[in-house]
């Protein structure tokens, strides 16, 4: 049987929180504003308009639309800054094995993510060739928790979202694919994606024989 595999990138695929965090903490402390890692948190999965708009409201701050723009512009341009010297050591453990034994067993694969530099990504850290479909942040118009971004997805990979699995790190998300009607997998801590069908540490912990149930699982 096909089924649909659709992988976040940020906090699934490679660790860019940490870049996000640094780029963010430097724009919110010139704004006078203190900015922690905890806080950082709380934007993953989150667009990057919202993640400023987040940031000014713990600062309580106003800023005009222009200053906004240019806020964002400048972000973006630290960020794109350190994603610029990724390379494959930067993927998250055992991605590759899953990725490989989904190929070797013909199974559909796409990337599901909010960020705009998705491809950019990919392409630094050589997996864009191991998705049949990729859905960022610049083919959707509504951010996660709407499904938008998986129910492109599937409709891009030709498999209906009743048959889409999908991994995921932010709460945001896996409420994205409980809506779209699909197995979600959360990454990360129990006690913060207690929402998803199943949690997994990493994917070290995510066997063969558990792919293998996905195949023929439908979400109940
Ligand atoms: C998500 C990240 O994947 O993409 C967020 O978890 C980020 O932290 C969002 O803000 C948008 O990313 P980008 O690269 O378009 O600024
Ligand atoms: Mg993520």
């Amino acid at each position: 049987m096909k089924k649909g595999f659709i992988f976040d990138l940020d906090g699934v695929i490679v660790d860019t929180a940490k870049y996000h965090f640094l780029a963010w903490q430097n724009l919110a402390n010139s704004l006078g504003i203190s900015f922690s890692e905890e806080q950082n948190e709380q934007l993953k999965g989150v667009s990057r308009v919202r993640s400023l708009e987040k940031i000014l409201e713990w600062g309580n701050k106003t800023i005009s639309e222009e200053e906004f723009t240019r806020l964002m512009h400048e972000k973006n341009e630290e960020y794109l800054n350190y994603i610029s010297k990724m390379d494959t050591s930067e993927i998250l453990p055992d991605v590759p094995r899953v990725l490989d034994y989904l190929m070797k067993e013909q199974q559909a694969i796409a990337l599901g993510s909010a960020s705009k530099n998705a491809r950019i990504i990919l392409e630094k850290v050589e997996l864009k060739n191991k998705f049949h479909a990729i859905v960022d942040g610049t083919n959707v118009s509504k951010a996660k928790p709407d499904p938008e971004v998986f129910l492109i997805g599937a409709q891009e990979l030709g498999i209906s979202p009743g048959d889409c699995v999908v991994f995921e790190d932010s709460v945001a998300g896996i409420q994205a694919a409980n809506v779209a009607n699909m197995i979600s997998i959360g990454i990360g801590d129990p006690s913060v994606l207690g929402e998803a069908d199943y949690v997994f540490k990493d994917f070290t912990e995510i066997k063969e024989e558990f792919i293998n149930n996905l195949v023929s699982a439908k979400k109940v």
